[in-house]
């Protein structure tokens, strides 16, 4: 094994001879060791030199073992899992969009057949359509309770402002992630309420026409508002999404969460001149 391997995690080094046991390497008496003890040690010993092998071109267990051993602030509670609880969902959506793009054809005469096609003939399709349905709702729920965490945690201040920033543009591409997939289903109620919504925006002053049309690729909704729906909310969003997940989480990697305010901080000693 190369000199770069890292020492066994604890869960895969060989449990230690109970006291009279052997220990199957020949030092606790002559018997050799069993045939369940040798294909335990051949796969700790295989896995081991897999390790080692990725950690010498990849040099990752250093970031591993820094984030798997990074010390969290006292007070820790489940609060803190809101975060996470939203990076799955996001993950769940990504997932069950992916099968559902299998059999969605984004085209006027054919969206709405399609979408129903997947409810009454897909297997399992009327299930992957709900979860993406009510994933939706779920992690715009959990996103707004992530926020109000770090908010009344005071953790938007410094020095996780950027974290914060990152984290409105989350919130609201999460929220244009649900404008733009409610369209697709191309019935009578995802039709006019995203006429209404896109009719919403063409109110705002300055930029409001202009976003409007952007949105309708046109004057008239049509054939191509539903491709320019279909392309925003399958690649460019959930792209968008992603890169900025992963600066999300790099921050926390790199700052770490804030105590929660209720412990105070400890305070510091004063020198002899009391400052
Ligand atoms: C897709 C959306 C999001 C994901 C996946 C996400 C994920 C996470 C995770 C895993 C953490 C660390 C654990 C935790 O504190 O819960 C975190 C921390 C944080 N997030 Fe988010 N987040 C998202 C959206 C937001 C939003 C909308 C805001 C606020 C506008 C925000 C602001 C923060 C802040 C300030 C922290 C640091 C918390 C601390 O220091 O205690 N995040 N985020």
């Amino acid at each position: 094994m190369s000199k770069l391997t890292p020492p066994l995690p604890k869960f895969l080094r060989p449990a230690p001879p109970r006291p009279g046991e052997d220990n199957g390497a020949g030092h606790n008496g002559d018997a050799a060791p069993s045939r369940g003890e040798k294909l335990r040690e051949d796969a700790t010993e295989k896995t081991a030199q897999v390790v080692g092998w990725l950690d010498e071109r990849s040099n990752l267990s250093p970031l591993l073992r820094a984030n798997l051993y990074r010390k969290v602030p006292k007070g820790t509670n489940w609060f803190y899992t809101l975060g996470s609880a939203t990076l799955f969902a996001f993950v769940s959506q990504a997932v069950t969009g992916v099968f559902l793009a299998m059999y969605y054809e984004p085209d006027t005469a054919r969206a709405y057949e399609s979408a129903a096609y997947i409810t009454n003939e897909v297997f399992l399709g009327e299930l992957v359509r709900g979860m993406h349905k009510w994933g939706s709702t779920v992690m715009i729920i959990l996103i707004f309770l992530h926020l109000a965490r770090t908010f009344l945690f005071g953790a938007y201040k410094y020095p996780r402002e950027i974290q914060w920033i990152i984290g409105v543009v989350l919130l609201v591409l999460t929220l244009a992630m649900g404008l733009t997939g409610y369209l697709l289903p191309f019935d009578q109620r995802s039709f006019w309420a995203t006429t209404v919504a896109v009719n919403l925006n063409a109110s705002a002053p300055i930029i409001g026409p202009y976003l409007a049309d952007f949105m309708r690729g046109g004057a008239e909704f049509g054939a191509a508002s539903l491709s320019r729906f279909y392309a925003l909310h399958m690649l460019l969003i959930p792209g968008l999404i992603a890169a900025l997940i992963g600066a999300h989480l790099y921050l926390v990697a790199k700052l770490g969460t804030t105590a929660p305010p209720w412990l105070k901080p400890e305070k510091k000693s004063l020198n002899s001149e009391g400052i």
